[in-house]
């Protein structure tokens, strides 16, 4: 009774409803969060809407429409007025991320508000940290990182997300947030973010490509999935609540592997370059945007991810 022809897998495939019953991964809003990028002016990107700019004033109507939707959650960028080698823009109190999210907080109390913790777009040269002798120094950058994060708690954020792959950072943030009294705001830590290829449509809407060399002096090699295992144990010891893996797709042997190791919520970044490579194929007629969007985030989840950083959150909310 164990095989062909007692067992016909296509008996439950036969309709809808019946595959709905015997499904196993299922994507709901609830565990999507829309990347926003704001600006001093707004930009719309018509062939990707994902990357587009807002100002202060569009974010908030934005967000009005994205919470309408149903979106639980979105995570800020910010693209400052000016770019300095201290990356000011980052932690100062009126910095573009720390004004959006004082118009956003009042007017949407119930959305979560996540923000990006990094210094490429705010630095000079585009590189996530402060260059000393040509190189990343690791301890500053971290010291104006965990300023930052202090700077966009206090302005609102619910959760605050480092992405700059500097050693440390975790519990560089944490202890600042403790000081200054956000011991109850969660850690997201991009813990295992490679140095990709698939960021190019991000660089280009967030102006955060590095002027000179690359940033596989601090991002992880695409080659290594040991090595994110203990980046990700690392940032979980120094206090991170949730671990991320970033880009998503190339990487699902890496979520997965995560997924098994760990017991904190592990978050992918489904990023710009495969968004991109999506809306490209569907203008040239050779995939269905809607499906191949939906089958790249369910195998996403099917890998072990609870939570997406998506820039087709939107249209999931019109799409589910
Ligand atoms: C760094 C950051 C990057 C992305 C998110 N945070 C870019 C980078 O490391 O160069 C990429 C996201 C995407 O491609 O969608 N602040």
């Amino acid at each position: 009774m164990s095989s062909y022809p007692d067992v016909r897998l296509r008996r439950f495939r036969r309709s809808g409803p019946l595959r709905a019953l015997v499904r196993e991964t299922r994507l709901s809003l609830d565990q999507f969060v829309m990347p926003l990028f704001v600006a001093p002016e707004s930009l719309r990107n018509e062939e990707l809407p994902g990357m587009s700019r807002w100002s202060v004033e569009d974010v908030v109507r934005e967000v009005e429409e994205l919470v309408r939707l149903g979106v639980q959650a979105v995570i800020l960028f910010g693209i400052p007025e000016e770019k300095d080698e201290q990356a000011t823009g980052a932690w100062e109190d009126d910095g573009i991320v720390q004004r959006a999210l004082r118009a956003l907080r009042p007017r949407f109390p119930e959305l979560v508000l996540a923000t990006d913790v990094c210094l490429c777009e705010y630095t000079s040269h585009g590189h996530c940290g402060v260059i000393v002798d040509g190189e990343v120094h690791n301890d500053q950058s971290v010291e104006l990182l965990a300023r930052t994060a202090v700077s966009h708690v206090d302005a609102g954020a619910d959760v605050v997300a480092p992405s700059d792959m500097m050693d440390g950072r975790v519990a560089g943030v944490r202890e600042a947030l403790d000081d200054s009294g956000f011991e109850s705001t969660p850690i997201l830590a991009y813990s295992a973010k490679y140095a990709s290829a698939f960021y190019g449509p991000f660089r280009e809407a967030a102006d955060s490509a590095p002027s000179f060399g690359d940033r596989r002096g601090y991002q992880m090699d695409p080659a290594n999935v040991r090595e994110a295992l203990r980046e990700c144990e690392l940032d979980i010891d120094e206090g991170a609540d949730a671990v991320m893996i970033k880009p998503a797709l190339p990487y699902l042997d890496v979520i997965r592997a995560v997924r098994e190791a760990f017991d904190v919520p592990v978050a992918a970044y489904n990023v710009s370059g495969e968004y991109a490579m999506v809306k490209a194929a569907s203008r040239s007629g050779w995939l269905d945007e809607r499906q191949a969007a939906l089958e790249s985030l369910t195998a996403i989840k099917r890998a072990g991810a609870d939570l997406i950083v998506s820039y087709w959150t939107k249209d999931l909310a019109q799409w589910l």
